[in-house]
């Protein structure tokens, strides 16, 4: 049986996330990921998402201390990031440092420490590069701050507002792991072959680069700052309709019902913008949206995704867009690096057949001279 891009076929067991488009559920372990980002921090559920289970107070302490003590970069990686051309793109030169991480201790088998090593690490590869991209010296990590809080930390060098810091976990925690998404499969074929998980989600940082996968919430403040007003909206959004054209942040390929991380992300950002005119103007387009969507595409479900939402977030969190594919990034190291530990334990190498539909050889094929 031939399905291209592999759709609805499933290519293994996995017992980290459900993503449930029927219903509307994304479940992490067994749990709501719409409650844990509302209700915990990004240590915790990162925890969740490695062991399968809710750390308790002494594994709380254990998860956030070892995170803290990988911060900070090997010496090589520093240098190397020093010498990466400020024209190659952010997201290549986050590749190539984690790449470089990749030293004797990742050998195989994937383990937790290597997985808690590289997330520890990515946020400081991730703003170290941002801020040299932008001319500005590296900021060092502070011991004292909870890693979303450090990482917000590390790239502007102040310390973040704590309804700042709790939308940037809210959304790091809702984008940490979403099952057999294109990077996350990259990693598992890769550590299917038994290679090291720093290769693995070397592979995966690729795979998130490209604009299908990791694209940025760009679309959503583009449109939001086309209509600008209330009155503007219906008559924008018919247009695009009537032209063919997609409205960014709607519709999904899993999800028929609104996406459950817009359903947090969307709580989160009327806590810290209630009185954001922005944030009342999105809230509007929404609806509307979807209403307009049912219309024009009457009996197709579709509904708002996630990126709606964490445009609003980021928005609200004055992240600048250069980093909304980085920070998902950031996020998602959590899912990649559980994936491959799983995939190591029951391991079969991925070796799909392709269907030839090329040439067969000729009759007098035994004439050929080289
Ligand atoms: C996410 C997405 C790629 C899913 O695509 P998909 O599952 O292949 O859905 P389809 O493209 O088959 O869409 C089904 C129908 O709904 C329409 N549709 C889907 N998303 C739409 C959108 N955002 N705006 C307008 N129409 C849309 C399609 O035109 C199609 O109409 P048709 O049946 O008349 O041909 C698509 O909805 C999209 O590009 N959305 C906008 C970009 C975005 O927000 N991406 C972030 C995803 S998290």
């Amino acid at each position: 049986m031939f399905q291209k891009g592999l759709k609805n076929v499933v290519a293994a067991e996995t017992a980290i996330s459900l993503v449930d488009g029927e219903q509307g559920r994304l479940i992490y372990r067994g749990y709501a990921a719409k409650e844990l980002a509302l209700n915990f921090s990004f240590e915790e559920i990162a925890y969740l998402i490695w062991y399968g289970s809710l750390p308790k107070d002494h594994e709380k302490q254990m998860i956030s201390e070892l995170l803290k003590n990988n911060r900070v970069l090997p010496s090589h990686v520093h240098e190397l990031i020093q010498m990466l051309p400020c024209n190659m793109e952010m997201m290549s030169q986050i590749r190539t440092a984690v790449s470089a991480l990749g030293t004797e201790e990742f050998g195989w088998k994937p383990t937790v420490e290597q997985a808690i090593r590289l997330t520890a690490a990515i946020p400081t590869i991730t703003a170290m590069i941002y801020r040299k991209i932008n001319g500005e010296e590296m900021i060092e990590p502070n011991m004292e701050f909870s890693h979303v809080e450090n990482y917000l930390y590390m790239l502007t060098g102040k310390r973040p507002s704590p309804s700042h810091t709790k939308a940037l976990e809210a959304y790091m925690i809702l984008t940490m792991e979403h099952g057999m998404n294109a990077s996350t499969f990259a990693a598992r074929v890769v550590a299917s072959t038994e290679s090291d998980m720093v290769s693995a989600v070397t592979g995966a940082i690729g795979a998130m680069k490209g604009p299908l996968h990791g694209g940025a919430p760009t679309g959503v403040i583009d449109m939001l700052n086309e209509i600008t007003k209330k009155e503007e909206a219906e008559p924008w959004i018919r247009q695009k309709l009537e032209k063919k054209e997609y409205l960014m942040g709607f519709g999904h390929r899993v999800y028929r019902t609104r996406d459950p991380r817009a359903e947090a992300l969307s709580e989160i950002t009327k806590r810290i913008g209630a009185d954001d005119p922005w944030l009342e103007l999105a809230s509007y387009v929404e609806t509307l949206a979807v209403q307009l969507l049912d219309e024009y595409k009457p009996g197709r479900r579709l509904n708002t995704n996630v990126e709606f939402y964490a445009a609003a977030v980021m928005r609200a969190i004055n992240m600048a867009p250069s980093l909304f594919t980085p920070t998902f990034t950031v996020s998602r190291m959590v899912g990649w690096t559980a994936h491959t530990i799983e995939q190591s334990m029951d391991n079969t190498i991925f070796r799909p057949e392709a269907k030839y539909v090329g040439k067969q050889p000729t009759e007098n094929e035994g004439s050929l001279k080289a």
